[in-house]
C-alpha cells in the first residue's frame, strides 16, 4: 500500500508526538485537533522538539525544516479524504471514539486504513459499528512517541491481516520496533503496567510513605528510570485514570484492578500533571491552577 499522508486526529501528548514522528520519517502528516488554538500549541511544541534535535546535531537544520513543512493542520475531518492512514489519538472515551470512527469512515476513501492509538479500549468495539470494521486496527505507542521505540499492533476480531501486515510495516518505517497484540484489555503493556501505579497509590493512600518517597525508592531502588508518581504525571493523571477505570470495567470490576479514588479527586481538580502545570508535583506555576 503507498501511504503517502498521515492524518493524526488529537494534537496532544500523543498526537503531536506521532506527527512529529511520522514527518520526520517523510510522510505528510494532517493533524487535527477540536479549534486552532489547540493545533496552534501543538506546532510550537512539535517546532520545539524538532529543532532541539538539529541543535544537538541529530538532524540537519535542512532536514528539521522539511520535516516541519510536511504538517498541515486542519479542524475540520472533511479533509482527511486525502489520507490513506490516520492514527487517532483522542482522549481515551470509547464513546467518543467510536463517533469519531464513524466520521472517519464517512471523511475517508474506502481503503484508509484507521487507527487508534487508544491504551487499553477495545479495537473490535471501536470498529464495530463503522461498517468497515476490516480497516480499524490498534497501533499503540508509547509516551514520549519520538523517543520509545515500542508500537503494540493490536489486531481485532474483524481486522483484515492486510491492514495488520501494513500497520506492522508502516511503524517500522516510521522507526519503531512493533509487536503483535491481541484485542484484550490493556493489551500487554498497560496490563503489565496497572499494578506499578495502583500498587503504589495504595500505599500512599494507606500512609505507608509519601509520593516523593515512594518514587524515590522505586527509582533508585529498583532501578526504574522514573517513578510511579512522575510517570503519571508524564502520561497525564486523567489520561492513567481513564486507563485504570477502562481496564478495570473491562476484566468485570476485578478488584486487582480497582482505580484509586485519590487519583480521581486529582483528576477532577484539574491536577493532571505536566500538560496543566501541576500534578503529584508543580510544573509551571503559570499554568497550574
Ligand atoms: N499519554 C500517554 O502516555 C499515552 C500513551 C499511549 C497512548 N495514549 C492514548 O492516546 C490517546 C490520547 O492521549 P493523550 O495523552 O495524547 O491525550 P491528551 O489529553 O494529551 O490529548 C488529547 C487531544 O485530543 C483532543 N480532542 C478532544 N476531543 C476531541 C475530539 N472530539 N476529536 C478529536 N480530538 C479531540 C484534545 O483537544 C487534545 O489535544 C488516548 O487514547 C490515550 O489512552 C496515551
Amino acid at each position: 500500500m503507498d501511504i503517502q499522508t498521515i492524518g493524526v486526529v488529537g494534537s496532544g501528548t500523543m498526537g503531536s508526538g506521532i506527527a512529529q514522528v511520522a514527518a520526520q520519517s517523510g510522510f505528510n502528516v494532517l493533524l487535527y485537533d477540536i479549534n486552532l488554538k489547540i493545533l496552534q500549541k501543538a506546532i510550537g511544541q512539535i517546532g520545539h522538539y524538532v529543532r532541539r534535535s538539529a541543535e544537538k546535531g541529530r538532524i540537519t537544520e535542512e532536514e528539521a525544516e522539511a520535516a516541519l513543512d510536511r504538517i498541515a493542520t486542519t479542524t475540520d475531518l472533511l479533509d482527511f479524504k486525502r489520507c490513506q492512514f490516520v492514527i487517532e489519538a483522542a482522549p481515551e472515551r470509547i464513546d467518543l471514539k467510536k463517533d469519531l470512527f464513524h466520521q472517519l469512515v464517512t471523511a475517508t476513501p474506502d481503503d484508509t486504513i484507521l487507527a487508534s492509538n487508544t491504551s487499553t479500549l477495545s479495537i473490535t468495539q471501536i470498529g464495530g459499528g463503522t461498517g468497515r470494521p476490516g480497516k480499524v486496527v490498534g497501533m499503540h505507542f508509547f509516551n514520549p512517541a519520538p523517543l520509545l521505540p515500542l508500537v503494540e499492533v493490536v489486531a481485532g476480531a474483524q481486522t483484515d491481516p492486510a491492514v495488520v501486515d501494513t500497520t506492522f510495516e508502516l511503524a517500522k518505517q516510521l522507526g519503531k520496533r512493533p509487536i503483535r497484540v491481541k484485542d484484550v484489555p490493556g493489551f500487554i503493556v498497560n496490563r503489565v503496567a496497572r499494578p506499578f501505579y495502583l500498587e503504589t497509590l495504595r500505599l500512599l493512600e494507606e500512609g505507608v510513605a509519601d509520593y516523593r518517597t515512594l518514587d524515590k525508592l522505586i527509582r533508585e531502588g529498583g532501578g526504574f528510570p522514573m517513578g510511579p508518581f512522575e510517570l503519571m504525571d508524564l502520561i497525564g493523571l486523567d489520561i492513567n485514570y481513564a486507563a485504570s477505570v477502562s481496564v478495570y470495567e473491562a476484566y468485570f470490576n476485578d478488584p486487582r484492578y480497582r482505580p484509586s479514588l485519590l487519583q480521581q479527586r486529582k483528576v477532577q481538580a484539574g491536577q493532571l500533571g505536566r500538560k496543566s502545570g501541576r500534578g503529584w508535583y508543580i510544573y509551571d506555576k503559570d499554568k497550574s491552577s
